[in-house]
């Protein structure tokens, strides 16, 4: 009799991680040619081609788009081989597609995947968030000034305001937080991109360079985090940002009220989840992918409530001679390069 997988199984945790190793290897690859696309849809390939085996019966949530926009990896696509626990999946096959194609710092590849109809569902793009590990859980609230949030954290984690350290992410509409983070002393992370990668490290117990993420960043971005924040133990809220008329006709169709507080629950309501991520270049929580001896090196993260674990692992792939094919567990051969 064949046993059906679930997602407790650290079999699907491997496959997922395995699905982040392909994207990370077969974008790294591209890493600093300048080609944005080019990074993304190598990540994309290589994500899909993994994602069809595990033994889950998937549906994207988060992914590259409409069907009519994204050939693979679409919302609402159907992934997996239907064998096994039924789940929302969300992608992002690189967060920090702009830094990958410039050769910059911190992109990573990332999935995560949560019981059937838990994780938020939105085409507005952008999303306000305040994100915090153990220590903030129940302390922050996005509908009062960042000023307080931070005071409240630093109390909880008996620091001086002095002692704290907010990620934003740098674009003009956060410029009023870091304005209110310096006058009130607080130490600031700008970064460029990959807000995915530096909310986890917020969040992670074992990291304390950063306390808090705070600002808009992406709304997919934002859900794959509360996965992370889910599975760890922090707090998060979001409120969904609207740039324009369009953004606002987009939520109304949705039924989705904008002024609404999206708490960690609202985000991801499923009490357990798995985030697998995978560095494409080399970053703050995970290296990125090198390449040597017709082999590629690869550093990722697996964090799941299932097994409750948090799991780093640095693998060796051996690609075959030619340098463009990455063995399967099966024994056939994935196409991971073009
Ligand atoms: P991409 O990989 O899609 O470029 O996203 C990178 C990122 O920095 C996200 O981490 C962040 O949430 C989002 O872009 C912010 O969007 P924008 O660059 O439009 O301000």
């Amino acid at each position: 009799m064949i046993r059906r997988a679930k997602l407790r199984d650290a079999r699907i945790e491997l496959e997922f991680v395995r699905a982040t190793e392909a994207a990370a290897i077969a974008s790294a690859r591209m890493v600093g040619l300048g080609d944005k696309n080019g990074v993304d849809q190598a990540a994309v390939d290589a994500m899909r081609q993994v994602l069809g085996d595990v033994d889950v019966a998937g549906t994207v949530v988060i992914g590259e788009g409409e069907k009519d926009e994204a050939p693979m990896l679409y919302i609402g696509e159907k992934l997996g081989t239907g064998d096994g626990p039924e789940v929302d999946i969300a992608v992002d096959p690189i967060d920090g597609t702009t830094l990958a194609s410039r050769g910059g710092p911190g992109a990573i590849s990332v999935v995560a995947a949560a019981r059937r109809g838990t994780l938020f569902q939105t085409r507005v793009p952008y999303m306000d968030k305040i994100v915090v590990g153990p220590a903030g859980t129940g302390r922050i609230s996005i509908d009062r000034p960042l000023r307080e949030n931070i005071r409240a954290l630093a109390a909880e984690m008996h620091r001086p305001v002095s002692e704290i350290t907010v990620a934003l992410l740098d674009r003009p509409r956060n410029e009023h937080l870091v304005r209110e983070v310096r006058d009130m002393g607080a130490r600031i992370r700008l970064f460029r991109d990959g807000d995915v990668a530096t909310a986890i490290i917020a969040v992670l117990t074992e990291r304390t360079r950063i306390d808090m993420l705070a600002g808009i960043g992406g709304a997919p971005e934002g859900v794959v985090t509360a996965c992370a924040v889910k599975a760890l133990g922090g707090d998060m809220q979001g409120r969904l940002w609207l740039r324009d008329a369009a953004d606002a006709e987009i939520v109304a169709a949705e039924g989705i009220d904008p002024a609404k507080t999206l708490t960690l629950d609202d985000l991801c309501a499923a009490d357990e989840a798995i985030l697998a991520a995978t560095g494409v270049t080399d970053g703050e929580l995970l290296a990125g992918v090198s390449f040597g001896d017709g082999s590629a090196f690869t550093q990722s993260i697996v964090i799941s409530t299932y097994t409750r674990t948090v799991r780093t692992s640095d693998c060796k792939h051996m690609l075959t001679p030619h340098l463009s094919t990455l063995p399967s567990l099966d024994g056939t051969t994935a196409e991971i390069q073009a």
